[in-house]
């Protein structure tokens, strides 16, 4: 009976009861090695079959391998192992012992043959690539290799797919869309199978990006620049290669290239807007950073000067503060005190004036004007304010009756700042021009009103006072005894005769 007929019969009659009691010498395994595939239980009849193809049958005292197989494989019968010798890719497959006595039962192991990975090779689609407008493909190859895996590594760590890392040919592409600067790096792909694994030489991409985040820093920093300064004005970005920096000066460019721009020694006229330009020609991509400088000139004079007339009582009366030299804030003082605003001192900071309305006498003093900037202050030399006022009505000493003959001294007198000018009137002409009359020896026409003018030059004002004087006859015959003081206008006045 042709053996296979058996097989096929027993084949429908006896279900397999695993696999487990088949193992081999090495599994998977490398072309051209040999096999041994050992069973846990004996067989003394029964037979070693190959997807089909009978390798081996077994009967008592009888071993029979077909011709086909004769050349590679050895049956022992003390183990019922079987080797098979420089294994083939077509020797992969499904391997079961199948045994009559001294038990039924089918052992089955799936054996797979791979042919040992060599030449690993790493090539990319291109190396040079620019952030976010390429894309990276990658592809793994092996001279000879099957039931290949591939992981891909970059630098020494294992890469995941994800959204941009796309894996495709099984595996041996790798695909990065839309690379940025953080996938360069070297790349290699580690290929294994059973048998074997292989690693690819690196494959360096390199990946052009920027200018990005760029900065301006100005150096010093400061709100504003005194002239003469020295600045150095800088400009950075991320950048690969590195980003060619032109410099701009109120929309005007300034033939300067290089990341730092040097103002030294600067005038007022330096003051505007700097704008850096920043190029990448590999990405072709631009950016621009720009910055406001500001120069000033330092306050070189501060001088308080009036406007208008004189401080006169009640009027008016406005100080200017004159200012060599950019100011940006002012400060009055009277003597050493800052100056507040209020319902009579008007501080106009436009017009740098201060305004006392009305004047009053406690705006006698030294008065200060401090002019400030951002690079410089200065306080002027005090002004003094005198505040003038007057006259006010004249105080008169003088006797109100006199001897004809004698010679009397009016005096005349009037509170005012600067000291008025006294002028006497008598019936109308005048007098003197000292505020000392003196008159005499009196005469009867010498009686009457007495007037006495006083006049303050700055403040153009008058003011006028009288004075009664009464003449009488000296007494030649008698003699006058006087009792007491001297007489006093509106007093009685008592002599004995
Ligand atoms: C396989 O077996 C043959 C015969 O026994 C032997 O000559 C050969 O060296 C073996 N090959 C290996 C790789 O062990
Ligand atoms: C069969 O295997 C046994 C145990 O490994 C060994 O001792 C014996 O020599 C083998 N027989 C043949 C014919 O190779
Ligand atoms: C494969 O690699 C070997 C050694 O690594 C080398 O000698 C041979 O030339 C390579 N073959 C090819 C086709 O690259
Ligand atoms: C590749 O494998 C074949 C057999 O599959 C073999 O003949 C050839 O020599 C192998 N080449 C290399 C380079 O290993
Ligand atoms: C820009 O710089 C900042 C601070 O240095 C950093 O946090 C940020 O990630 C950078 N942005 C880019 C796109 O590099
Ligand atoms: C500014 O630079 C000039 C020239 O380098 C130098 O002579 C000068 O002393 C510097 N001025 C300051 C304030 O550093
Ligand atoms: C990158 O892509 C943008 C938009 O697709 C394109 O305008 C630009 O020219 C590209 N840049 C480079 C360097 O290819
Ligand atoms: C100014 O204000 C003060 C109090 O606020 C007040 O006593 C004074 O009379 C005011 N003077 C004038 C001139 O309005
Ligand atoms: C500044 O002075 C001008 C004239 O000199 C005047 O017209 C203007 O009103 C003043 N400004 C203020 C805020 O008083
Ligand atoms: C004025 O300038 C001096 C130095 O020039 C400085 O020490 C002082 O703090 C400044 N004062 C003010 C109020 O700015
Ligand atoms: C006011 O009078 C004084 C003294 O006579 C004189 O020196 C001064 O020039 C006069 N001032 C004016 C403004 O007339
Ligand atoms: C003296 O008395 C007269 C009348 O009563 C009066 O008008 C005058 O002002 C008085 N003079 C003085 C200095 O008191």
């Amino acid at each position: 009976m042709d053996v296979r007929v058996v097989l096929l019969i027993l084949a429908t009659t006896i279900t397999a009861t695993g696999s487990q009691q088949i193992s081999a010498s090495r599994n998977p395994l490398p072309v051209g090695s040999n096999v041994t595939l050992f069973s846990q239980d004996h067989v003394k009849t029964g037979t070693w079959i190959s997807d089909n193809t009978l390798i081996v049958f077994i009967a008592p005292g009888n071993v029979n391998i077909p011709d086909s197989w004769k050349d590679r494989a050895t049956f022992n019968s003390t183990t019922s192992s079987l080797t098979i010798t420089s294994v083939t890719l077509e020797d992969s497959g499904e391997y079961t012992l199948q045994a009559f006595s001294p038990n039924n039962f089918i052992h089955q192991l799936t054996l797979s043959v791979q042919v040992p990975i060599s030449n690993v090779s790493l090539t990319a689609s291109a190396t040079d690539l620019v952030e976010f407008n390429d894309t990276a493909v990658l592809t793994c190859s092996v001279l000879n290799g099957t039931s290949l895996s591939y992981v891909w590594m970059k630098g020494s760590s294992e890469m995941a797919a994800g959204a941009r890392v796309q894996l495709s040919n099984g595996g041996a592409t790798l695909t990065i869309v839309g690379v940025t600067r953080y996938d360069e790096g070297s790349y290699r792909c580690n290929v294994s199978n059973g048998v074997s694994d292989a690693i690819s030489p690196p494959v360096h991409l390199n990946i052009y990006y920027g200018p990005s985040n760029t900065t301006m820093t100005v150096t010093p920093m400061r709100s504003a620049y005194i002239t003469g300064s020295n600045i150095t004005l800088s400009c950075s970005a991320e950048s690969k290669p590195p980003a060619g920096v032109q410099w701009m000066f109120n929309g005007v460019n300034l033939n300067h290239f290089g990341q730092e721009l040097q103002l030294e020694m600067v005038a007022e006229n330096k003051s505007g807007n700097y704008q850096c330009i920043l190029h990448n020609t590999v990405t072709s991509r631009f950016t621009s950073e720009s910055g406001m400088i500001r120069i000033l000139t330092p306050i070189a004079a501060v001088v308080v000067n009036p406007t208008g007339g004189p401080p006169i009582l009640h009027e008016q009366y406005m100080l200017h503060c004159e200012v060599t030299g950019y100011v940006e804030n002012i400060q009055w003082s009277r003597n050493g005190q800052p100056m507040t605003a209020d319902n009579t001192t008007v501080i106009d900071m436009t017009n740098r004036t201060l305004l006392l309305k009305p004047v009053q006498l406690s705006d006698n003093g030294d008065y200060r004007c401090e002019a400030s900037s951002p690079v410089s202050n200065m306080t002027s030399h005090p002004y003094t304010v005198e505040v003038n006022y007057g006259p006010m009505t004249p105080v008169i000493a003088a006797p109100s009756m006199a001897l004809t003959g004698q010679m009397v001294t009016l005096n005349c007198s009037s509170d005012s700042h600067p000291p008025s000018h006294i002028s006497w009137y008598f019936n109308g002409s005048l007098q003197a021009t000292t505020s000392e009359l003196v008159i005499g020896p009196l005469t009867f026409n010498m009686s009457g009103q007495y007037t006495c003018m006083a006049h303050n030059n700055i403040t153009g004002k008058n003011s006028s006072a009288d004075t009664m004087l009464t003449l009488l006859a000296p007494v030649t015959m008698a003699s006058i005894k006087i009792v007491g003081a001297q007489p006093i206008m509106n007093h009685t006045f008592h002599s004995e005769l």
